[in-house]
């Protein structure tokens, strides 16, 4: 049995620590809080210890906590970091290294540069055995994960006939549960956005990949428009489509609305958090032009990258083959069965 904590207790690590409690490999040690919130006395309910900073213990009620984060990493096995972006670095700078910790990292965080936490990006679907030996790895973010998943099929199965990716990648402004962040009522540009630069570094330096980067107003979800250009002529849509039938994390949907309208589903079947845990290519969409083909999917941003943690979580504590992995986490996740039910409700009429 491995001993894991989860430092840092929103959007993402909360849905990773209320996962990752059902794996009877792992053991939680708890998780971290750094504000007095009632984010407390949620991750009780839910059955976590609770650690705060040392230097912050006097800001919380005695009673509700467990000790400090700096016995906590002492005590685990993999630190799973979910500390908002860059602040992970700090984490490992200060906590995990000068203590000989493994940990994971979010895609807040860097992989070049003097703040690099590390130099992969995990991505399940092409370097699951590259985590096996690494102390620090991070997990690539809701957009760049969702891309390696649509990207790797078309490389496997194309490979050179494949000119270039064009990709407009419009990104939700902040999350469901997120109450302090005002969304305003703008469309915002990226400069530079880090999602080229992350997304070859797994898929390789040579992807012809380049995208753009827009922040709508929003909760509910990105949305990708992805061109794939082609040297001659464009396979056909139901080519395209039959790729993706049987892809882990994703689901093939007609007649959505919305990305709202999916959140809506997953909600009235009591999906996790509201969570689908994948991407939905929007198969109505697809539109094949000459040596072209249009691609619309959509990212649950906070769903997606949870069981991708649960499987680095794997290959970085117990080295197991990939297809364990992935049985292990769909015991966890039922993604199968959640993409059986979108599919099914939002079928082809
Ligand atoms: N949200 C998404 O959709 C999404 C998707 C993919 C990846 N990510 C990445 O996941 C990471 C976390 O994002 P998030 O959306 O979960 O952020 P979030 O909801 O703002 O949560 C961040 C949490 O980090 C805690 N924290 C504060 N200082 C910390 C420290 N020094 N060390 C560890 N934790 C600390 C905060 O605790 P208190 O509340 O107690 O102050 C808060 O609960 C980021 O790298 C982000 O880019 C996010």
């Amino acid at each position: 049995m491995k001993r894991v904590f989860v430092n840092g207790y929103g959007s993402i690590g909360s849905r990773i620590a209320q996962f990752i409690t059902d794996d009877s490999d792992i053991e939680i040690i708890g998780v971290g809080k750094y504000s007095p919130d009632e984010k407390v006395g949620d991750a009780i309910s839910r059955g976590f210890k609770v650690y705060v900073p040392k230097n912050k213990v006097d800001t919380f009620q005695k009673s509700h906590i467990s000790g400090t984060i700096e016995k906590a990493v002492e005590e685990c096995d993999l630190v799973i970091d979910a500390a908002p972006g860059g602040v992970g670095y700090v984490n490992k700078k200060t906590l995990y290294e000068p203590k000989h910790i493994r940990a994971i990292f979010q895609g807040g965080e860097k992989i070049t540069g003097d703040k690099a936490v590390s130099e992969l990006i995990f991505n399940s679907r092409v370097n699951y055995e590259k985590a096996f030996d690494k102390s620090y790895v991070m997990q690539g973010s809701c957009n760049v994960t969702g891309m390696g998943r649509i990207l790797q099929p078309l490389k496997e199965k194309y490979g050179k006939k494949i000119k270039r990716f064009d990709a407009t990648l419009l990104r939700r402004w902040a999350d469901l549960e997120d109450s302090k962040t005002e969304i305003k009522d703008s469309i915002e540009w990226t400069r530079k956005p880090h999602h080229n630069e992350d997304v070859k570094s797994y898929m390789g330096q040579d992807t012809p990949l380049f995208i753009r980067v827009f922040k709508m107003p929003t909760r509910q979800m990105h949305v990708h428009l992805m061109d794939i250009r082609f040297n001659g002529s464009a396979p056909s849509s139901s080519e395209i489509l039959d790729l993706y039938k049987n892809e882990y994390g994703v689901a093939t949907l007609y007649n959505a609305k919305g990305t709202k309208d999916i959140r809506d589903f997953a909600e009235s079947i009591k999906f996790s958090f509201k969570d689908t845990n994948m991407i939905h290519i929007h198969a109505d969409l697809i539109e094949i032009q000459d040596d072209l083909v249009k691609l619309t999917y959509s990212d649950d941003q906070t769903g997606i990258v949870v069981p991708e943690n649960h499987l680095l979580m794997q290959a970085m504590l117990f080295k197991r083959k990939r297809e364990d992995a992935f049985k292990h986490t769909e015991e966890l996740f039922h993604m199968e069965e959640k993409k059986r039910l979108l599919e099914d409700h939002f079928r082809q009429k």
